[in-house]
């Protein structure tokens, strides 16, 4: 008998890494997915939205694909490009297909999906948080229809595009505290778990060998996407995002803390920084679960293991 899916809303900025985790996540089987929702960050919206249709059309995802917010809240926007290619998703070239993107921005398609759902809908939220921040400002009493929130962003111990900032958060710092501050269950996947997510070029030959056109993709897209990290000391590349998904499907794999975490909105070197607060110690006062360590050896396996989801 086929396990009853959970409706899910998957909101990123693709990104090799975002890419990622929709295979994995569609992969998976555990989810209904209901949207695939672009933001501005990788690259500018009309290249995170043209990756997400071709994502969509390389996965055979039915879901409708809407177009997020162009810039973030109060913040400029900061391009990430040198991570991620000109087109936001370098490395293959896919056909975007015959879908058109929705006819309502993300954040109305976010409370369409969740004021229509009989369930409450995950969110998986791998871009800076502007679509969240938004949906949870103009419509507050969402809320309770959101089983919980989980995020690729911050640092706990340190940051990635400052030192103490990490670029998700960075980027919309205001959107993020929205979220944070919201109540909704929080999982957390900071670079303190997600730099230890690193696929190295020794493990090409074992995605190589699952030989689907799905694998074949994701390969391309690793080969590109490590370069740049490569050049800055990285064994490899931290494929952040799949992290976020994995914490819901294998929370095993991981170490998990639970934090009361603040988002710094104002210091000179510390704005998007997150703040955790190790004085709490009775569960009312976290808000969020935290991943601090993963084993990357599992994180590997369930790669391989997901990709051949698309063997058929
Ligand atoms: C995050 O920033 C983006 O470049 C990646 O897709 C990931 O979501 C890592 O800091
Ligand atoms: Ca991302």
């Amino acid at each position: 008998m086929e396990r009853k899916r959970t409706p899910v809303i998957l909101d990123g900025d693709p990104g090799h890494d975002d890419a990622i985790m929709i295979t994995m996540a569609n992969g998976s089987s555990l989810f209904d997915i209901k949207l695939l929702s672009s933001v501005n960050g990788n690259q500018t919206i009309e290249k995170t939205t043209l990756n997400m249709l071709k994502i969509a059309n390389l996965l055979s995802i039915d879901a409708p694909v809407a177009k997020g917010a162009i810039r973030p809240m109060k913040s400029p926007v900061i391009p990430a490009g040198n991570w991620h290619g000109k087109s936001g998703l370098d490395g293959y070239r896919l056909s975007k297909g015959d879908k058109k993107i929705a006819d309502k921005p993300s954040y109305e398609m976010m409370y369409d999906i969740l004021s229509k759902s009989d369930e409450q809908v995950i969110i998986i939220a791998t871009g800076p948080l502007t679509n969240l921040g938004i949906l949870l400002s103009v419509h507050p009493d969402i809320k309770d229809k959101i089983k919980l929130i989980s995020i690729m962003g911050g640092g706990i111990l340190h940051g990635n595009w400052n030192p103490a900032s990490e670029y998700n958060i960075l980027v919309d710092p205001e959107a993020a505290k929205i979220v944070f501050d919201s109540g909704i269950k929080i999982l957390v996947a900071p670079l303190d778990a997600t730099e230890k997510a690193i696929i190295k070029p020794s493990d090409f030959p074992k995605i190589k060998e699952v030989n689907n056109h799905v694998s074949d993709v994701v390969l391309a897209w690793l080969k590109f996407f490590y370069k740049h990290p490569m050049e800055i000391g990285y064994e490899g590349a931290p494929v952040h995002d799949p992290l976020a998904f994995l914490a819901i499907s294998h929370p095993e794999i991981f170490r998990i803390e639970k934090m009361k975490i603040d988002v710094e909105l104002h210091g000179k070197y510390t704005r998007g920084a997150l703040v955790y607060d190790l004085r709490y110690s009775r569960e009312e006062d976290f808000n969020s679960e935290v991943l601090m360590d993963i084993d990357r050896e599992r994180y590997v396996d369930l790669l391989i293991e997901y990709l051949h989801f698309y063997d058929r």
